[in-house]
């Protein structure tokens, strides 16, 4: 499980409280150098900070994985920085509770383009890059929501670009396979992050009701994962995603 020497990104990976930044945590732990991108800098630093001070190496980004243009600059940057790039972890995402008939285009379109073409953007950048040293691990944050439908807070947009992160990481996963890149995803179900953000505790105790083990994920248990999947040992594991969810969706 030892990743000295590695260099990854984390999008999304700001989040006080959120998977991304527990997966920085924990790759800069196993001997990674982690470019830390997201939205909100100060957040960015903030996990830097952390995993400097418990004497890793980081590099804090500010990314809209839905720009183009910057993302191109992140992967530049982690490049110039650490000189290579060799996992990615696309974690950026955001959801939204609401209906199929009440939702608008601009919301659909939104949560389609954070997810779905922010996991676009990031791979394809990354890919090339990644070629060039004939080694690489993508490893994707789709969700239960993208399996069953019915996503705790996201609405049938979240669960499309959910969905379409999966289909999306297979069809890669077989065009870079031969270039020693690995490319798959994990499907956390609950998880006790911030993205729970208004969902009453009533709501809550209500999801535990229908998880096998009566308690959420923690972030940890979804990097745990996410690490192995970014070892050399996980070499033959590609187009392949990991239900993460106590027991609440098997497929
Ligand atoms: N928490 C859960 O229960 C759960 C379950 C299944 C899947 N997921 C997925 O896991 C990932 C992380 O979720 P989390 O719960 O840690 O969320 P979070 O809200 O705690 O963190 C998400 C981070 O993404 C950043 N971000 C949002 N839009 C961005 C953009 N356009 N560009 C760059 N950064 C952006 C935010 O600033 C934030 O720091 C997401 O993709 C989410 O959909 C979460």
């Amino acid at each position: 499980m030892d990743l000295t020497g590695r260099t990854a990104l984390v999008t999304g990976a700001g989040s006080r409280r959120g998977i991304g930044r527990e997966t920085a945590l924990l790759l800069a732990e196993r001997g990674t150098a982690v470019a830390v991108a997201d939205m909100d800098l100060a957040g960015a630093q903030a996990t830097v900070a952390e995993i400097e001070a418990a004497g890793g190496r980081a590099l804090a980004l500010a990314v809209d994985v839905t720009e183009e243009q910057s993302v191109q600059e992140m992967v530049d940057r982690t490049v110039e920085t650490f000189g290579r790039l060799d996992i990615l972890v696309n974690n950026a995402g955001i959801t939204q509770p609401v209906t199929t008939e009440d939702m608008t285009t601009a919301d659909f379109m939104r949560i389609v383009q954070v997810n779905l073409l922010g996991t676009f953007l990031c791979s394809q950048r990354a890919v090339r890059v990644m070629r060039q040293h004939g080694y690489g691990r993508i490893i994707s944050l789709s969700s239960v929501s993208g399996k069953r439908g019915g996503g705790v807070y996201g609405g049938s947009h979240y669960s499309a670009a959910k969905a379409g992160i999966l289909g999306f990481s297979k069809a890669l996963a077989r065009e870079v396979a031969d270039a020693g890149i690995t490319v798959n995803c994990v499907c956390p179900g609950l998880v006790a992050t911030d993205i729970r953000k208004g969902l009453s505790e009533e709501r809550e105790r209500a999801i535990w009701e229908t998880i096998p083990m009566r308690r959420p994920g923690t972030a940890r248990e979804i990097a745990a994962v996410i690490a192995f999947l970014a070892t050399e040992e996980a070499a033959y594991i590609t187009g392949e995603d990991i239900d993460i969810n106590g027991g609440s969706h098997m497929d």
